[in-house]
This record gives structure tokens, C-alpha cells and sequence, in this order.
């Protein structure tokens, strides 16, 4: 009976998106028997799929805002880097719910080869994790464990190439037909060189150029990443299907998100940038309706690391969704633009884009995750101020290096490219507020105002619309670490400075007030706690901004059914007034408790307030 009843949700599920999946796939692949091969595989997959899993799916396609809430925070970090592996993040789950966070980002743990991993984005077996962080089975019993806690898991689903070490890549080496169809094979340069006119780099000084010279194959291979990720051709069905089984491979290992890593590349084609192609949306969209299918419970997060006009498309429509939530790239570029410049117009401009999507549309918020800054900004709006792109990235990296006056940032660039002048940039958050500094140089004065900023930049984040992320460390502060220089796997890869390990150490300083991560920890935390409670949080909330007539201060309003809530940001060192005048009620400052008229408001250095109208 209880068997007969999965096989009818299976089959509502599956009739719900047969034709259009169907069509897309036919569209996309003109191949009925390997979508006959796709459909019967799903079945499987749900078949295997754990009947707590099952339970879960149920519970969430009966209230699909489930992931709205106020109460989502997140938190990214690499397994070892934060305890070792596996069974140690198990055994730290307590920490991660003092955090506040039930949602945790597990950093990629699939098999990679040592050296060529790009921080285990080279993936070598989808089905197995890296011996010293684990087995499947230690996954299972920490997404089990996860889900006691009410925790969600997230993990990485490196779908656009797979390492040099891979089966299929080792095959294709062999002169494989079968699987060089797999990846972009190429006999001499010509094609390559064809595709290098309208490609961009992505990694222009570490792994210059898109394709790899194979000498003893005598063929380029190509390589938008690193030499040893090879991209994978999504134009063969059998890639795609195989894929797709790896995906609900994962899925039933009790993933709630997968972030779909560097998706705009999946698709490439001749005289084209390779990014952003129609038919990524198209195998978006099917990957979207698989999981409806066989796993509903799961959530889609697509890494769209791009404009905002290339990012939001990535969402699908209503009646056609692609990705449930997207990474919100561009305001977190804003918001360290803001911190040099302490000119938030910009920053303004950018949040009242975000505000004016739709409501359903979720953001994840950071300040800063594994990867470097792009500066990616609105150098349109920049131009008419009179700021070029070039000068300007110029200055943010000169900033943040700490080489100008009034900086006291610290970090390193990432890919500076001496053809075009362009360079990104990398450090922890606390390092990026002057924690770094001002702890090498003992001053204490500076130290407060580094907490301060710190604190108001995460005030902040959480004021925006969407979930909040946290780097693992920012809560307590956690500075840059320099140590990746002594291990050659890592040095050329200036990333690895924000990728410290978690200090343990120092975490034991939560519970001491005068300690900075005890003074960064608590008001964090207060600040999670506000956010739980408080309703004009939830993520589909009506969000937007006013004018404070005072260029180094933001002012952000959300409301829902009712309750308001106004957020004053003071990104400058000096005092400030907003100059507002919201005369809708009698307003209560949500951290001290106290009554304060948001008419006129002055605010400290690097100051911000919560304003909840009563
Ligand atoms: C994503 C990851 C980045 C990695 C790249 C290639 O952008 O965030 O760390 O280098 O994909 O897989």
C-alpha cells in the first residue's frame, strides 16, 4: 500500500513535467533513446532515495517557501579547514548552531587530485569524497546529523569540467573516442585559436589562455579554468545524463542545496563569449524539473558570478524556474566599494535594482566567500561621475592593499593582468576592516573602530533581501593567513589567504566580552537573534531605500504585513546625520532598546541602528 502511494507521488511528479522536459531535452539532444535512458534512471533514483529524504520532500513541495524565513543563515567553510573532516564537523555542530546558522556550506570534498585542485574544484570522482575528509558514509551521517538539528547541507556540483584525472578524461587521453566526445578535442590550434577571439580568461596570470596542449595526444584539450579542469561538452547527451545521475547520486545523500558551480559556462559555442548561452538556461530549466521530480526537497543555488542582467535570468520565470536562489555578486562587490570610497550612492543604486525584482526571487548575501572580488561594478553609473573602470579598479586594489592614507585594509591581489591593467582581490572580511592591523600594531583605539565596521558590515548584509552567508571566521573575526606561501600547491593562488584554517583557539574567546572575538561574536549574534524574531526580515518582504542626504549613509526599510523596520548604516569614520524623516510612528532602536525618531538621526563612526516602528 505505503509502496503504491510513493509510486503515485512519483508519477504526479513525473506527468507534471514530462513535456516539457521532454521537449527541452529534444530541443536540446534530438536523442529519444537516451531520454527513454534518462527517464527510467530518475525512477531508480527515487526509488533509492531514503524514506526520511522522501518525508522531507513531502513537507517542503506542500510549503515551498520553506527557505524564505527569517531564521535562514548560512555559513560556508572547507571541512578540514574547519575540523578536520567530516566526523570532526559533526562533532562541531553544537558551534555551528551557537552561530545561529541552519545552513551549512560544505566546501567541495569530492575526490581531487593533491595539487591540481583548485581548491577541490577538480573533481576526479563525483561518487567518492577525499580520503582524509571521509566516506559517503560519513555524509550520510553528517547530513543525518545536520537534519536532527534542523541544519541544512549544501555542497558543490562542479558540473562544467571534471579534472585530468577523471575516468572519462583518463580515457579520452588513451585516444578513447567515445569519451574524448566527452570534453573539446582539437587536433591544432586553429579551432582554439578561433574560440580564443571571443572567449574571455578567467584566471588570465595562473592559467592563462582556454585550451591545454596535450603533447602526448597531440591535441588541445579545452580549459576555461585551470590546465587540469577540462571542460566538459554538454552538446553529447551522454555527458548530460551521466551528470544529472551524479546530481541525484548526491541528492540521496541527503544534500538540501546543491550550488551549481560556474553554470554561464556550460555551454559553448563558436564565435561566442561561452558565457551565459540560451541553451545553459535550457539545461538549467531540466535540471530544475529532475529534481522536482526525484527530489523536491532540494534547492537549486546557481553560481552566476556576473552583471546583474546576466545573474537574474538564472531564476527562470515564474511558470519555468530554473535556480532557486543566486549568489548576490554584484551588491557584495558594491558594498567594498563603498567601504573605500564611503560614498554609498552607488551601493544605493545597486539595492534598489535588487529591490525592484520580484519578491520570490532569493539573494544569498555576503560579504565574502572562498573566492576573490571581482569589481564588478556599475562603471556606467561611474562614468558619469567622471570615474573610469581602469583608475577606479586601480584604486579599490590599492585601498584594500592598505596603500593609501586612509586605509586600513589588508590583502593581495589575484590575477593581476598586466595586458589589461585589471587585478582582483583577496582577504577576510576582519582583515578588510582593519582587524589585521590594527592587532599587529596594538592599537587599540584603531581595534574598536575595526569592530565596529566589521559589526556594521554584517548589520548590514542582514538588512539585505535574501539569506545571509557567513565566511566561517568572520564571526569571530578570523584575519588572513599568510601560510599558504610555504606550500607550493598553493602559493601561485593567492585565494588560499582567506581560506586560513579555523582557529580554534580563539574561537574559545566567544564567552570573553574584551577579547575581539568575543566583542565580534556577541553583537553578530544579537544581531541573529533580531533577525529570528523580527518578521520584516522574512526574505519576500517589501525592501527599499531612502535618501539620507548624507553620502556615507544608507538607510534601508523593509516591511511586512505591517511591521517595519528601518536600518541606518554609517560607512564613514566620522559622525553622521541621516537625514530622514519618517513621521509614519514612534520607532524603538531594536540593539539598545531604546526610542529614537528617525527624523535627523546623528550616528556615530562606522555606527548603525535597527529602528522598529512600534
Ligand atoms: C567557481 C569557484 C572557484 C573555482 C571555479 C572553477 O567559480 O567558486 O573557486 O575556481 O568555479 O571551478
Amino acid at each position: 500500500m505505503k509502496e503504491n502511494a510513493a509510486k503515485k507521488t512519483y508519477q504526479k511528479r513525473f506527468e507534471r513535467h514530462f513535456e516539457e522536459l521532454r521537449w527541452l531535452y529534444m530541443e536540446l539532444f534530438d536523442n529519444s533513446s537516451m531520454f527513454a535512458e534518462l527517464c527510467d534512471k530518475m525512477e531508480v533514483f527515487y526509488q533509492d532515495r531514503k524514506k526520511d529524504l522522501k518525508t522531507l520532500d513531502k513537507k517542503r513541495e506542500a510549503h515551498q517557501d520553506w527557505y524564505k524565513q527569517n531564521d535562514m543563515l548560512g555559513m560556508m567553510f572547507y571541512i578540514d579547514n574547519f575540523a578536520g573532516n567530516m566526523k570532526g564537523v559533526q562533532s562541531r555542530l553544537d558551534y555551528v548552531e551557537k552561530c545561529n546558522v541552519n545552513y551549512v556550506h560544505l566546501m567541495p570534498f569530492l575526490e581531487t587530485p593533491k595539487g591540481r585542485s583548485d581548491g577541490g574544484y577538480a573533481v576526479s570522482d563525483f561518487r567518492k569524497v577525499q580520503e582524509n575528509l571521509g566516506s559517503m558514509e560519513d555524509l550520510e551521517d553528517l547530513t543525518e546529523a545536520c537534519h536532527k538539528k534542523g541544519i541544512n547541507v549544501c555542497m558543490d556540483f562542479v558540473m562544467n569540467h571534471t579534472s585530468e584525472d577523471h575516468e572519462w578524461a583518463k580515457k579520452a587521453r588513451e585516444g578513447d573516442g567515445e569519451y574524448m566526445s566527452r570534453y573539446f578535442f582539437f587536433e591544432n590550434s586553429y579551432i582554439p585559436s578561433l574560440y580564443e577571439q571571443t572567449v574571455p580568461q578567467v584566471f588570465p596570470t595562473t592559467a592563462p589562455g582556454n585550451f591545454t596542449y596535450l603533447p602526448e595526444q597531440k591535441h588541445f584539450v579545452m580549459t576555461t579554468f585551470y590546465p587540469y579542469q577540462w571542460d566538459l561538452n554538454y552538446k553529447n547527451p551522454r555527458v548530460f545524463n551521466e551528470m544529472m545521475y551524479n546530481f541525484l547520486f548526491l541528492a540521496n545523500k541527503g544534500i538540501d542545496i546543491i550550488r551549481i558551480d560556474a553554470v554561464p559556462y556550460i555551454w559553448k559555442e563558436l564565435n561566442t563569449p561561452c558565457r551565459n548561452l540560451p541553451q545553459v538556461h535550457t539545461i538549467v530549466r531540466m535540471m530544475r524539473m529532475i529534481s522536482e521530480i526525484v527530489c523536491p526537497g532540494v534547492l537549486l543555488l546557481g553560481e552566476v558570478v556576473m552583471e546583474p542582467e546576466k545573474v537574474v535570468p538564472y531564476f527562470g520565470t515564474v511558470e519555468k524556474p530554473e535556480c532557486h536562489m543566486l549568489y548576490n555578486v554584484t551588491t557584495m562587490a558594491t558594498t567594498w566599494h563603498t567601504v573605500a570610497t564611503r560614498d554609498v550612492r552607488l551601493l544605493k543604486k545597486q539595492l534598489d535594482i535588487v529591490n525592484s525584482l520580484p519578491k520570490d526571487y532569493v539573494f544569498l548575501n555576503y560579504l565574502r566567500c572562498h573566492d576573490d572580488i571581482g569589481w564588478g561594478l556599475d562603471y556606467g553609473a561611474l562614468k558619469s561621475e567622471g570615474i573610469g573602470e581602469r583608475s577606479h579598479k586601480k584604486y579599490l586594489n590599492d585601498y584594500f592593499q592598505g596603500y593609501t592614507g586612509e586605509s586600513n585594509s589588508r590583502g593581495e591581489l589575484y590575477n593581476a593582468d598586466p595586458v589589461t591593467g585589471d587585478a582582483r582581490f583577496c582577504g577576510t572580511t576582519a582583515s578588510m576592516c582593519g582587524v589585521e592591523k590594527a592587532g599587529f600594531e596594538q592599537d587599540e583605539a584603531a581595534m574598536e573602530k575595526a569592530v565596529q565596521m566589521d559589526v556594521m558590515l554584517h548589520a548590514y548584509m542582514f538588512m539585505q533581501s535574501g539569506i545571509p552567508v557567513l565566511y566561517s571566521g568572520d564571526e569571530i573575526g578570523q584575519v588572513n593567513d599568510y601560510t599558504y606561501k610555504e606550500d607550493p600547491d598553493k602559493a601561485p593562488d593567492s585565494r588560499y589567504i582567506h581560506r586560513g584554517a579555523m582557529n580554534w583557539e580563539l574561537a574559545g574567546n566567544i564567552s570573553k566580552k574584551d577579547t575581539v572575538e568575543g566583542k565580534i561574536f556577541r553583537r553578530l549574534e544579537q544581531l541573529e537573534q533580531i533577525r529570528k524574531k523580527e518578521k520584516a526580515f522574512v526574505s519576500n518582504a517589501d525592501t527599499w531605500t531612502i535618501d539620507t542626504w548624507e553620502s556615507s549613509v544608507l538607510c534601508i526599510a523593509r516591511c511586512f504585513e505591517g511591521e517595519k523596520i528601518i536600518g541606518l548604516f554609517n560607512f564613514s569614520e566620522f559622525d553622521k546625520t541621516a537625514w530622514i524623516n519618517e513621521t509614519d510612528g514612534d520607532y524603538v532602536e531594536l540593539i539598545s532598546g531604546e526610542e529614537l525618531k528617525p527624523i535627523g538621526v546623528n550616528i556615530p563612526a562606522y555606527g548603525f541602528y535597527y529602528l522598529k516602528r512600534k
